[in-house]
């Protein structure tokens, strides 16, 4: 039995200090540390020089696991065993078009398993699903675990918001990373999915790792050990969970920004639209239908229109219309190619904040975005251009914000002289089971 909170147990200047200068603290303090914190004993200060400790001296096993267990369990922790039908989840990390969930989530619910999405809004340059899914008229993520249950045993998809009552400190402690230069952490980012993902009750966890300039990870060594941090975690609280590392140094498909994405999400959900996001979604489809058991074809259900069909009750259940057109933007603006050769750069990160800086993204949380701004790629590295061809059209409402997008894609864009040969690199770059 664990023992009452005691919020005198540990003084937390000491806990600093020792994180500070390289030593480690026992799993009673770990846990301690987040008790005190989500009940209002440890002052947000002493959390960010916390944090920032962390961020520099790192956490071991002994301390992480603890950390992590005592966020799930400030909170509520659902329980899907009685659906009757295995339930999976996806995570990404984050990254510029990213709208695989979109796909992913009729599909694999199509293929019979339940598939309780729970996603996040875009933070700076990267998207979030709920932003997305929002472009489309009457859509709304805030359902109650309640509600999510029935929509699970109607339709086998939902696609929802993390309510207040799963792991109340991640809350709170993410909201003090973002504002503090705290979030780039591997123990504290693995923590922040885990705890949410462990509590929303799914049996099994695919999680997608992106590498490159336009994700948290800018390099592979990095992503292996976020996701092997996340695997040990997830496998620890009886979750099946599996990572696959994908590339993020330029972005997913053809567009970035909430409306734009939505609608190559339903290109791809009617048999077409771009191989990447394809290739990915088919990749993650595979690793959620094996982590279950399920023997199914993700490619065949894609094609046969049984995908589509789902997205649209998916859509349908939570008071979206999948017919109504969607938003488009009020002003446009080309950005063309300076030279003939070969487009060798269009880097994820610039494209991020182009979109952002265009209203597709928000400063602060509580700010709106607007549901029409992005960008549009015309071109991928690896295809030839040609001088003052399109290469990419900007899209907002507020035309005072192109400068800003422009100057965001200054050094974003290369293209190397004809001939030049430019293999992109490959998407799924590694698996960690
Ligand atoms: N997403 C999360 O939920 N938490 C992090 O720390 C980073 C990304």
């Amino acid at each position: 039995m664990s023992r009452p909170f005691d919020p005198q147990r540990f003084a937390v200047v000491d806990l600093i200090r020792r994180k500070r200068d390289g030593g480690g603290w026992s799993p009673d303090e770990a846990r301690w540390i987040i008790e005190a914190y989500t009940a209002g004993f440890i002052a947000e200060e002493q959390m960010s020089a916390l944090a920032m400790a962390v961020f520099f001296r790192g956490m071991s096993a002994e301390e992480l696991d603890p950390w992590t267990q005592a966020m799930i369990d400030g909170g509520v922790r659902l329980d899907y065993s009685d659906l009757g039908r295995p339930t999976v989840d996806k995570h990404s990390t984050g990254g510029v078009g990213d709208k695989v969930t979109l796909v992913l989530t009729p599909l694999v619910a199509a293929c019979g398993v339940a598939v309780p999405q729970l996603s996040g809004r875009g933070l700076g340059h990267t998207g979030g699903t709920l932003d997305k899914l929002e472009a489309i008229p009457g859509w709304r993520g805030d359902l109650t675990s309640a509600q999510v249950r029935r929509q699970l045993r109607e339709v086998g998809g939902a696609i929802v918001a993390a309510g207040p009552e799963l792991a109340p400190a991640d809350r709170k402690l993410y909201a003090l990373r973002d504002v503090t230069g705290t979030v780039e952490s591997i123990p504290l980012i693995a923590s922040s999915i885990m705890s949410k993902k462990i509590a929303e009750g799914t049996g099994a966890l695919v999680l997608d790792v992106k590498v490159g300039s336009g994700a948290f990870m800018k390099d592979l060594a990095e992503a292996c050990d976020l996701a092997r941090t996340m695997v040990r975690i997830g496998t620890g609280a009886g979750v099946r969970t599996v990572a696959l590392l994908s590339g993020m140094s330029t972005p997913l498909g053809l567009t970035a920004g909430n409306a734009l994405e939505v609608r190559e999400a339903v290109e791809v959900l009617a048999g077409g639209g771009p191989a990447d996001v394809v290739e990915l979604t088919l990749a993650l489809a595979g690793e959620m239908l094996a982590a279950v058991g399920v023997d199914a074809d993700p490619a065949e259900v894609l094609a046969s229109g049984r995908a589509m069909d789902r997205w649209r009750r998916i859509i349908r259940a939570q008071g979206g219309d999948p017919g109504a057109p969607l938003p488009t933007a009020l002003e446009t603006e080309v950005v063309s190619a300076s030279a003939d050769g070969v487009l060798e750069q269009l880097d994820a990160m610039a494209v991020g904040l182009a979109a952002w800086h265009l209203g597709a993204g928000r400063v602060r949380k509580e700010d709106d975005v607007q549901a029409a701004a992005g960008v549009e790629l015309h071109a991928k590295p690896g295809d030839l251009v040609r001088a003052g061809q399109p290469l990419l059209t900007l899209h907002t409402d507020t035309p005072e914000r192109f400068a800003a997008a422009q100057q965001a894609l200054a050094d974003g864009i290369g293209i190397a002289p004809s001939g030049t040969t430019v293999t992109p690199s490959p998407l799924v770059l590694g698996r960690v089971a």
